[in-house]
């Protein structure tokens, strides 16, 4: 494999991932190929070496250019999506074409001429858990985690169209032979990441004399992991995974929302408690966790970045170091969200 094609690598895990293989893999030839929505930048790639990574401008879902790109390349990493599960619930239009349309473009590309294929997908195609408080002490579902045989349940408009384009992928590999793999990993943490999500927010709120806003109670759990651990792992599916098979990706970071935004806020020198409760996410899932023991026993993945509260600093301090990235957006995105009481 000399050459690769990583579709939405202008945004958040699709740069790291482009950074993690011109860091560790210098041999490789890297073609970005996103269309630079909103969640994109092309600041996510300045610095890189022209000679071993090149940014086409497009869609996924211009059949014509993918054809051009895919025929050119040993293998397509597909990280594009519409990411964001409260924009999805605004207007569900983008993800439907996007997430599903865009990845049919690709897959049918990657038949027609033979390329080995990636695909990046998240867990929140299985629904969510139960909290933990409310599982029984002893008996089933105690300890309950993802894994690759959890029956599809997705809750929001984001999710369905992430599972309907598993599902393609999937189908595709059975009827056609497509050369794939598939991974679901939990949520991302780290440098890059648009500030509308929840870690960025809070942090760029307390940057910005903003109060921190929770949603709900805050007792959602997610299953964290740092951007770059995702990377290590889509590199070692992409060069080590069987074809057909999918691999769950996951750190064991579970952590309430109520003990995220109470981290930053402590690691940033404020009270503990100065932040506001807005209204919750309609369909909040409640917990998800990974099991990745099939990643690591099969392909001797470890995560490095272990330990949440460092990964966290280190997140802080990038935001802080690299204010002109994130400042200009900053208004006009708490502006939306208040327009919708969050
Ligand atoms: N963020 C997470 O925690 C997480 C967790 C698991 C999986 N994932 C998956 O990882 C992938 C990347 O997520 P992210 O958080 O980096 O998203 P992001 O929103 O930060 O980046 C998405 C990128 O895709 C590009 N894009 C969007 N539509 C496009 C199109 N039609 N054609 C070409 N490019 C397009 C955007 O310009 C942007 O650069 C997604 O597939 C997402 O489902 C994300």
């Amino acid at each position: 494999m000399k050459k690769i094609i990583v579709t939405g690598g202008a945004g958040f895990i699709g740069s790291n991932f482009v950074h993690y293989v011109v860091n560790n893999h210098p041999e490789i030839h890297v073609t970005v190929l996103d269309k630079l929505t909103y969640a994109g930048n092309k600041e996510n790639l300045v610095g890189l070496p022209s000679n071993q990574v090149k940014l086409v401008v497009g869609d996924i879902a211009d059949a014509e250019l993918v054809d051009k790109l895919v025929q050119e390349t040993d293998a397509v990493v597909h990280y594009a999506a519409e990411s964001h599960n409260d924009n999805s619930l605004n207007d569900p239009f983008p993800f439907v074409q996007t997430n599903i349309i865009g990845t049919y473009t690709l897959i049918e590309a990657c038949r027609k001429h033979n390329i080995r294929y990636h695909h990046v997908s998240t867990d929140e195609v299985y629904g969510d858990l139960p909290l933990r408080e409310d599982l029984p002490e002893y008996g089933e579902g105690v300890g309950e985690k993802f894994t690759a045989e959890t029956p599809y349940n997705p809750s929001s408009p984001y999710s369905s169209t992430k599972a309907g384009s598993d599902l393609l992928v999937k189908a595709w590999v059975r009827s056609f032979g497509l050369k794939a793999t598939i991974s679901n990993c939990s949520n991302n943490y780290g440098p890059y990441q648009h500030i509308e999500k929840f870690i960025p927010r809070q942090i760029t709120n307390v940057l910005s004399g903003i109060t921190p806003k929770l949603y709900g109670e805050g007792k959602n759990v997610r299953d964290w992991i740092h951007t770059n651990d995702h990377s290590s792992a889509v590199w070692a599916i992409l060069t080590k995974g069987r074809i057909g098979e999918t691999y769950l990706i996951g750190a064991d970071g579970e952590e309430d929302n109520k003990t995220v935004i109470e981290l930053i806020l402590e690691l940033m020198g404020q009270s503990k408690d100065a932040y506001e409760h807005v209204q919750d996410r309609s369909g909040h899932d409640l917990r998800y966790a990974i099991d990745s023991t099939k990643l690591r026993e099969e392909l001797g993945w470890e995560p490095e970045f272990t330990d949440f509260r460092s990964g966290l600093v280190d997140t802080i301090q990038w935001y802080t170091d690299n204010q002109e990235w994130w400042k200009s957006e900053k208004e006009l995105i708490e502006s939306n969200y208040a327009k919708q009481g969050q």
